[in-house]
Protein backbone atom coordinates (compact mmCIF):
# COMPACT_ATOMS: atom_id res chain seq x y z
CA UNK A 1 0.00 0.00 0.00
CA UNK A 2 1.41 3.83 -1.17
CA UNK A 3 1.32 6.49 1.92
CA UNK A 4 -1.67 8.80 1.23
CA UNK A 5 -0.70 12.67 0.87
CA UNK A 6 -1.78 15.28 0.37
CA UNK A 7 -1.14 18.16 -2.26
CA UNK A 8 -2.88 21.35 -1.10
CA UNK A 9 -2.35 23.33 -4.28
CA UNK A 10 -1.50 22.38 -7.98
CA UNK A 11 1.95 21.12 -7.90
CA UNK A 12 4.53 21.62 -11.27
CA UNK A 13 3.25 18.31 -13.52
CA UNK A 14 6.79 16.60 -13.93
CA UNK A 15 6.45 16.62 -10.01
CA UNK A 16 2.77 15.76 -9.79
CA UNK A 17 3.67 12.69 -11.64
CA UNK A 18 6.35 11.53 -9.70
CA UNK A 19 3.96 12.08 -6.52
CA UNK A 20 1.63 10.10 -8.02
CA UNK A 21 3.67 7.50 -8.86
CA UNK A 22 5.54 7.12 -5.58
CA UNK A 23 2.16 7.64 -3.15
CA UNK A 24 -1.79 7.93 -3.43
CA UNK A 25 -1.70 11.80 -3.60
CA UNK A 26 -5.17 13.33 -3.11
CA UNK A 27 -5.76 16.69 -4.76
CA UNK A 28 -7.02 18.97 -2.49
CA UNK A 29 -7.15 21.74 -4.83
CA UNK A 30 -9.62 20.10 -6.94
CA UNK A 31 -11.90 19.07 -4.06
CA UNK A 32 -15.49 20.72 -4.08
CA UNK A 33 -15.41 20.46 -0.12
CA UNK A 34 -12.31 20.90 0.97
CA UNK A 35 -13.91 20.71 4.68
CA UNK A 36 -15.57 17.30 3.85
CA UNK A 37 -12.17 16.15 1.90
CA UNK A 38 -10.20 17.08 4.94
CA UNK A 39 -12.57 15.16 7.15
CA UNK A 40 -12.72 12.16 4.92
CA UNK A 41 -9.03 11.98 4.96
CA UNK A 42 -8.02 12.87 8.42
CA UNK A 43 -6.92 9.70 9.32
CA UNK A 44 -5.37 8.38 6.18
CA UNK A 45 -3.01 10.74 5.41
CA UNK A 46 0.76 11.51 6.87
CA UNK A 47 1.93 13.96 4.54
CA UNK A 48 1.30 17.45 2.64
CA UNK A 49 2.94 18.50 -0.44
CA UNK A 50 2.65 22.36 -0.66
CA UNK A 51 3.59 24.98 -3.32
CA UNK A 52 4.76 28.28 -2.76
CA UNK A 53 1.61 30.22 -1.60
CA UNK A 54 -0.31 27.68 -0.76
CA UNK A 55 0.93 27.02 2.10
CA UNK A 56 -0.45 25.22 5.48
CA UNK A 57 -2.04 27.05 8.71
CA UNK A 58 -2.81 25.23 12.46
CA UNK A 59 -6.39 24.30 11.53
CA UNK A 60 -4.96 22.40 8.64
CA UNK A 61 -2.70 20.22 10.70
CA UNK A 62 -5.48 19.95 13.18
CA UNK A 63 -7.68 18.38 10.72
CA UNK A 64 -5.13 15.79 10.09
CA UNK A 65 -4.29 14.34 13.00
CA UNK A 66 -2.14 11.92 11.64
CA UNK A 67 0.30 14.47 10.26
CA UNK A 68 4.05 13.86 10.05
CA UNK A 69 5.22 15.83 7.70
CA UNK A 70 4.85 19.17 5.14
CA UNK A 71 7.08 18.92 2.04
CA UNK A 72 7.01 22.24 0.56
CA UNK A 73 8.25 22.72 -3.22
CA UNK A 74 10.07 26.04 -2.56
CA UNK A 75 12.57 27.73 -0.40
CA UNK A 76 10.76 30.28 0.98
CA UNK A 77 8.15 28.72 3.76
CA UNK A 78 6.23 31.61 5.10
CA UNK A 79 2.69 30.54 3.87
CA UNK A 80 3.21 27.28 6.41
CA UNK A 81 2.68 28.23 9.68
CA UNK A 82 6.21 26.76 11.55
CA UNK A 83 5.14 27.41 15.56
CA UNK A 84 2.51 25.35 15.05
CA UNK A 85 4.21 22.68 12.63
CA UNK A 86 6.59 22.68 16.08
CA UNK A 87 4.19 22.43 18.61
CA UNK A 88 2.45 18.99 16.70
CA UNK A 89 5.97 17.57 16.03
CA UNK A 90 5.37 18.29 12.26
CA UNK A 91 8.30 18.19 10.07
CA UNK A 92 8.85 20.91 7.70
CA UNK A 93 11.47 20.53 4.40
CA UNK A 94 11.72 23.23 1.84
CA UNK A 95 14.08 23.06 -1.08
CA UNK A 96 16.81 25.18 -0.61
CA UNK A 97 19.85 25.09 -2.75
CA UNK A 98 19.02 23.77 -6.15
CA UNK A 99 17.42 27.30 -6.72
CA UNK A 100 19.44 29.88 -6.00
CA UNK A 101 21.33 30.49 -9.57
CA UNK A 102 17.89 31.06 -11.43
CA UNK A 103 16.55 33.13 -8.35
CA UNK A 104 20.37 34.96 -8.66
CA UNK A 105 19.53 35.26 -12.44
CA UNK A 106 16.43 36.55 -11.85
CA UNK A 107 17.70 39.01 -9.29
CA UNK A 108 20.39 40.00 -11.74
CA UNK A 109 18.25 40.48 -14.81
CA UNK A 110 16.03 42.93 -12.76
CA UNK A 111 18.90 44.62 -12.20
CA UNK A 112 19.70 45.22 -15.49
CA UNK A 113 16.35 45.57 -17.22
CA UNK A 114 15.56 47.94 -14.68
CA UNK A 115 19.02 50.07 -15.06
CA UNK A 116 19.28 49.94 -18.62
CA UNK A 117 15.37 49.77 -19.42
CA UNK A 118 16.09 46.56 -21.73
CA UNK A 119 12.41 45.92 -22.08
CA UNK A 120 11.75 50.13 -22.45
CA UNK A 121 14.16 50.27 -25.60
CA UNK A 122 12.88 46.99 -27.38
CA UNK A 123 9.53 48.29 -27.17
CA UNK A 124 10.95 51.46 -28.83
CA UNK A 125 12.25 49.48 -31.35
CA UNK A 126 9.11 47.43 -31.80
CA UNK A 127 6.85 50.57 -32.13
CA UNK A 128 9.11 51.74 -34.79
CA UNK A 129 10.47 55.05 -33.19
CA UNK A 130 13.96 54.30 -33.81
CA UNK A 131 14.10 55.43 -37.24
CA UNK A 132 11.62 58.07 -37.06
CA UNK A 133 12.13 59.53 -33.18
CA UNK A 134 16.39 58.89 -33.22
CA UNK A 135 18.26 56.86 -30.77
CA UNK A 136 16.56 55.60 -27.35
CA UNK A 137 17.44 58.02 -24.43
CA UNK A 138 20.44 57.01 -22.18
CA UNK A 139 20.05 55.30 -19.51
CA UNK A 140 22.23 53.79 -16.17
CA UNK A 141 25.69 51.79 -16.35
CA UNK A 142 25.99 48.98 -13.53
CA UNK A 143 29.93 49.00 -13.83
CA UNK A 144 31.20 50.99 -10.55
CA UNK A 145 27.79 51.14 -9.14
CA UNK A 146 27.03 49.45 -5.45
CA UNK A 147 25.13 47.23 -5.08
CA UNK A 148 23.33 46.30 -1.69
CA UNK A 149 22.37 43.17 -0.93
CA UNK A 150 19.32 42.80 1.94
CA UNK A 151 19.86 39.14 2.91
CA UNK A 152 23.17 37.71 1.75
CA UNK A 153 22.08 33.93 2.61
CA UNK A 154 22.99 31.42 -0.16
CA UNK A 155 20.83 33.31 -2.83
CA UNK A 156 22.20 36.41 -1.91
CA UNK A 157 25.92 35.09 -2.02
CA UNK A 158 24.99 33.53 -5.77
CA UNK A 159 23.59 37.27 -6.29
CA UNK A 160 26.67 39.23 -5.28
CA UNK A 161 29.04 37.05 -7.32
CA UNK A 162 27.72 37.94 -9.96
CA UNK A 163 27.46 41.44 -9.44
CA UNK A 164 31.24 41.54 -8.48
CA UNK A 165 31.34 39.56 -12.25
CA UNK A 166 29.84 42.89 -13.69
CA UNK A 167 32.34 45.22 -11.74
CA UNK A 168 29.95 46.35 -9.23
CA UNK A 169 30.73 46.65 -5.58
CA UNK A 170 29.02 44.40 -2.70
CA UNK A 171 27.46 45.35 0.45
CA UNK A 172 24.77 43.64 2.98
CA UNK A 173 22.73 43.42 5.56
CA UNK A 174 21.76 40.50 7.72
CA UNK A 175 20.33 40.52 11.28
CA UNK A 176 23.76 39.02 12.15
CA UNK A 177 27.05 40.19 10.79
CA UNK A 178 28.46 37.27 8.89
CA UNK A 179 32.03 36.24 7.38
CA UNK A 180 31.78 37.51 3.85
CA UNK A 181 33.76 39.69 1.73
CA UNK A 182 31.53 42.45 1.49
CA UNK A 183 31.29 45.66 3.98
CA UNK A 184 28.26 45.30 6.26
CA UNK A 185 25.76 47.77 7.30
CA UNK A 186 23.85 47.80 11.07
CA UNK A 187 20.48 48.18 9.37
CA UNK A 188 18.20 47.88 6.18
CA UNK A 189 18.51 52.26 6.16
CA UNK A 190 22.30 52.10 6.43
CA UNK A 191 22.56 49.74 3.42
CA UNK A 192 19.99 51.36 1.04
CA UNK A 193 21.63 54.56 1.53
CA UNK A 194 25.15 53.45 0.51
CA UNK A 195 23.59 51.15 -2.79
CA UNK A 196 22.72 52.30 -5.68
CA UNK A 197 20.60 49.25 -6.36
CA UNK A 198 19.01 47.70 -3.04
CA UNK A 199 18.13 43.67 -3.56
CA UNK A 200 15.69 42.28 -1.09
CA UNK A 201 16.80 38.49 -0.86
CA UNK A 202 15.22 38.04 2.86
CA UNK A 203 12.85 35.10 3.24
CA UNK A 204 9.23 36.48 3.85
CA UNK A 205 6.81 36.01 7.08
CA UNK A 206 6.06 38.40 10.20
CA UNK A 207 9.59 39.12 11.20
CA UNK A 208 10.62 40.60 7.64
CA UNK A 209 7.00 42.17 7.03
CA UNK A 210 7.55 45.65 5.27
CA UNK A 211 11.00 45.98 6.20
CA UNK A 212 11.76 47.84 3.51
CA UNK A 213 9.11 50.52 4.40
CA UNK A 214 9.30 54.70 3.84
CA UNK A 215 13.01 55.00 6.07
CA UNK A 216 14.79 52.45 3.95
CA UNK A 217 13.52 54.11 0.52
CA UNK A 218 14.34 57.52 1.53
CA UNK A 219 17.48 56.46 2.14
CA UNK A 220 17.97 54.71 -1.02
CA UNK A 221 16.61 57.94 -3.02
CA UNK A 222 15.87 59.16 -6.27
CA UNK A 223 18.70 58.14 -7.51
CA UNK A 224 18.55 54.72 -6.16
CA UNK A 225 16.86 51.43 -7.58
CA UNK A 226 15.01 48.61 -6.02
CA UNK A 227 15.18 44.91 -6.96
CA UNK A 228 12.70 42.55 -5.08
CA UNK A 229 12.87 38.36 -5.45
CA UNK A 230 11.93 37.70 -1.71
CA UNK A 231 8.41 38.38 -0.89
CA UNK A 232 6.24 41.05 -1.64
CA UNK A 233 5.21 41.25 1.87
CA UNK A 234 9.02 42.63 2.58
CA UNK A 235 8.50 45.62 0.88
CA UNK A 236 5.43 48.43 2.14
CA UNK A 237 3.96 48.00 -1.54
CA UNK A 238 1.61 51.35 -1.18
CA UNK A 239 4.93 53.34 -0.15
CA UNK A 240 6.84 51.95 -2.73
CA UNK A 241 4.50 52.83 -5.92
CA UNK A 242 4.19 56.49 -4.39
CA UNK A 243 7.66 56.56 -4.33
CA UNK A 244 7.89 55.06 -7.90
CA UNK A 245 4.87 57.55 -9.11
CA UNK A 246 7.08 60.53 -7.33
CA UNK A 247 10.21 59.70 -8.68
CA UNK A 248 11.33 59.59 -4.99
CA UNK A 249 13.06 56.41 -5.99
CA UNK A 250 14.42 55.84 -9.91
CA UNK A 251 13.23 52.63 -10.18
CA UNK A 252 11.67 49.02 -9.63
CA UNK A 253 12.26 45.51 -10.58
CA UNK A 254 10.05 43.33 -8.83
CA UNK A 255 9.28 39.57 -9.20
CA UNK A 256 6.82 39.55 -6.23
CA UNK A 257 4.03 40.84 -5.23
CA UNK A 258 2.00 41.49 -1.93
CA UNK A 259 -1.34 39.44 -3.06
CA UNK A 260 -0.23 37.25 -6.13
CA UNK A 261 -0.80 37.04 -8.44
CA UNK A 262 -3.11 39.99 -8.31
CA UNK A 263 -0.78 43.05 -9.16
CA UNK A 264 -2.31 46.28 -8.36
CA UNK A 265 -2.65 48.54 -11.86
CA UNK A 266 -1.33 51.38 -10.73
CA UNK A 267 2.06 49.18 -11.16
CA UNK A 268 1.20 48.46 -14.70
CA UNK A 269 1.18 52.12 -15.63
CA UNK A 270 4.83 53.00 -14.46
CA UNK A 271 8.05 53.53 -16.84
CA UNK A 272 9.75 53.31 -14.27
CA UNK A 273 8.91 49.57 -12.93
CA UNK A 274 10.45 46.19 -14.56
CA UNK A 275 7.71 43.70 -13.07
CA UNK A 276 7.73 40.01 -13.56
CA UNK A 277 4.94 37.26 -12.42
CA UNK A 278 7.22 35.38 -9.50
CA UNK A 279 9.31 33.52 -12.31
CA UNK A 280 12.34 33.30 -10.15
CA UNK A 281 13.22 29.79 -9.95
CA UNK A 282 10.68 28.99 -12.99
CA UNK A 283 12.53 26.70 -15.43
CA UNK A 284 12.44 23.52 -16.75
CA UNK A 285 15.56 22.45 -14.82
CA UNK A 286 15.27 24.05 -11.52
CA UNK A 287 11.59 23.40 -10.95
CA UNK A 288 12.33 19.61 -12.00
CA UNK A 289 15.10 19.81 -9.09
CA UNK A 290 12.93 21.60 -6.74
CA UNK A 291 10.07 18.41 -7.51
CA UNK A 292 12.80 16.31 -6.84
CA UNK A 293 14.02 17.22 -3.68
CA UNK A 294 10.29 17.74 -2.29
CA UNK A 295 9.03 13.95 -3.25
CA UNK A 296 12.68 13.06 -2.26
CA UNK A 297 12.23 14.42 1.17
CA UNK A 298 8.85 12.46 1.79
CA UNK A 299 10.31 9.39 0.53
CA UNK A 300 13.28 9.27 3.38
CA UNK A 301 10.54 9.65 5.84
CA UNK A 302 8.54 7.14 5.13
CA UNK A 303 11.27 5.05 4.58
CA UNK A 304 12.43 5.93 8.32
CA UNK A 305 15.45 7.59 7.01
CA UNK A 306 15.99 11.63 7.83
CA UNK A 307 14.50 14.26 5.22
CA UNK A 308 16.70 15.93 3.70
CA UNK A 309 16.03 19.30 4.00
CA UNK A 310 14.58 20.07 7.31
CA UNK A 311 13.42 23.61 7.99
CA UNK A 312 11.54 22.60 11.29
C1 LIG B 1 8.66 29.10 -5.97
C2 LIG B 1 9.76 30.64 -4.35
O1 LIG B 1 8.38 29.19 -7.30
O2 LIG B 1 11.19 28.95 -3.58
C3 LIG B 1 10.45 29.88 -3.29
O3 LIG B 1 10.28 30.24 -2.11
O4 LIG B 1 9.27 31.68 -4.15
C4 LIG B 1 9.72 30.09 -5.71
O5 LIG B 1 10.94 29.54 -6.06
C5 LIG B 1 7.35 29.26 -5.28
O6 LIG B 1 7.49 29.31 -3.92
C6 LIG B 1 6.46 28.11 -5.65
O7 LIG B 1 6.66 27.03 -4.81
Amino acid sequence: MKPQIIATTRIYERTQERLDREFHCHRLYEAKDRAATLKELAHRVRALATFGGGGADAAMMDALPELEIISNFGVGVDAIDLVAAKQRGIIVTNTPDVLNDCVADTAFALALNVMRKFPQAEQYLRSGYWATRGPYPLTTALDGKTMGILGLGRIGEAIAKRAIAFGMKVRYHNRRKKDAPYPYDPDPAALAKNADVLVVVTPGGAETDRLVNAKVLDALGPQGYLVNIARGSVVDEPVLLGYLQQGKIAGAGLDVFADEPRVPAEFLALDNAVLLPHVGSATVETRTAMGNLQVDNLLRHFAGKPVLTRVV
